[in-house]
């Protein structure tokens, strides 16, 4: 359960557009958690690395993410804002853990399986290697909860193993082991145009995400131009299982209004999409319309943006700063001149 003695710590690559499956599956409930819980929020631009990114493009991207953060309601005098780029306890630590993370356990992560791709060898190192940076980004912190879309469970699986294994053999009470807090109806968050497929920033098709930036009239077409299928809606989400458009449209619905799929089928049972897609288009109108005028509003402030992650970067690093001691201490490490 989380309360005020849990500590939440969770992440979100700045790369591109946010869309609807980051806002259910992550930074809504973010938003939600900052009220009760201590909240560390920021954007893992050393993740985005992993990968070539054009270097204007991608500082563009921090500041657009952060902005789309605030805008989405992340309060910066609630929650800490801040890139971890800014924040070198991060990768100090990744190194540290990497000694204690195996490589049997690096190799199972299907991210790095997907990502790479049939190139692996010529994948960067850092690809590879980034669940450990993952596991520094939240161990540092002492989390107690990461929130997180379903696409993210191993990773957090994998750093509960690495924070046991070098509590384990250093004997130290070092690290708090994270739980993954995943929301059951917005877990994943899947394509609008295939319904096994996760709605994506990397997927080619516009058309398959709805994106925070997008504007009424784009929410409105994507919708109606969502794949489903003939059949009405049922009376029992569970009938759904083998239709997973009309399921996912359903989760989307449910998340939107912090309600069980159960009740949206109830209420729409019988009814086609041609009554569903046009309700489901004016709820997401309703929600991501004010989003997107906020974020037009922090985009244009970018000394302000600068001023917030700063100042989160300085909240973080001291809050890390104990635990980091901790880790080379365990180690045998000396420090200092
Ligand atoms: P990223 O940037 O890919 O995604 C950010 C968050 O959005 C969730 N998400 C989804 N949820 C539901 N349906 C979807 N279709 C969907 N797509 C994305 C992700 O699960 C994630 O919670 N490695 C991480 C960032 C990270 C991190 C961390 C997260 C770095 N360090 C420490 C937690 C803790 C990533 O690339 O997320």
């Amino acid at each position: 359960m989380i309360g005020p003695n849990s500590r939440i710590v969770s992440g979100i690559q700045p790369t591109g557009n946010l869309h609807l499956g980051n806002y259910l599956g992550a930074i809504r409930r973010w938003v939600k958690m900052q009220d009760e819980a201590q909240c560390l929020i920021f954007l893992a631009d050393l993740h985005a690395v992993t990968v070539y990114n054009e270097p204007s493009e991608l500082r563009r991207n921090i500041n657009g993410m952060a902005a789309a953060l605030i805008a989405c309601g992340i309060d910066p005098d609630k929650a800490v804002l801040f890139n971890h780029a800014r924040v070198p306890a991060h990768p100090e630590l990744a190194w540290l853990l990497s000694c204690t993370a195996r490589v049997g356990w690096l190799n199972r992560m299907t991210q790095f399986k997907e990502k790479s791709g049939k190139n692996r060898e010529g994948a960067s190192v850092g690809l590879y290697a980034y669940p450990v940076l993952q596991a520094a980004d939240v161990l540092l912190y002492q989390a107690t909860h990461v929130p997180v879309g379903e696409d993210q469970k191993q990773h957090v699986e994998l750093m509960r193993d690495i924070a046991l294994k070098f509590n384990t053999d250093y004997d130290v009470d070092l690290f708090t082991i994270p739980e993954p807090h995943i929301a059951e109806s917005a877990a994943r968050i899947m394509s609008l145009r295939d319904g096994r497929a996760k709605m994506s920033k990397s997927d080619t098709s516009d058309m398959s995400r709805i994106n925070l930036s997008d504007e009424d009239d784009a929410i409105v077409q994507k919708i109606r131009k969502a794949k489903t299928d003939p059949e009405p809606l049922p009376e029992s989400a569970l009938a759904l299982a083998g239709r997973p458009e009309a399921l996912n449209l359903v989760a989307i619905y449910a998340a939107l209004t912090d309600r069980t799929p159960n009740s949206v089928t109830q209420e729409y049972a019988g009814k086609g999409f041609g009554a569903f897609k046009p309700a489901l288009a004016e709820l997401l109108v309703q929600t991501l319309g004010p989003i997107r005028e906020r974020l037009k509003q922090f985009e244009a402030d970018p000394a302000a943006l600068e001023a917030i992650l700063a100042k989160g970067a300085d909240q973080a690093a001291e809050m890390a700063a104990p635990t980091l001691e901790g880790a080379y201490r365990a180690l045998g490490l000396p420090r200092g001149r």
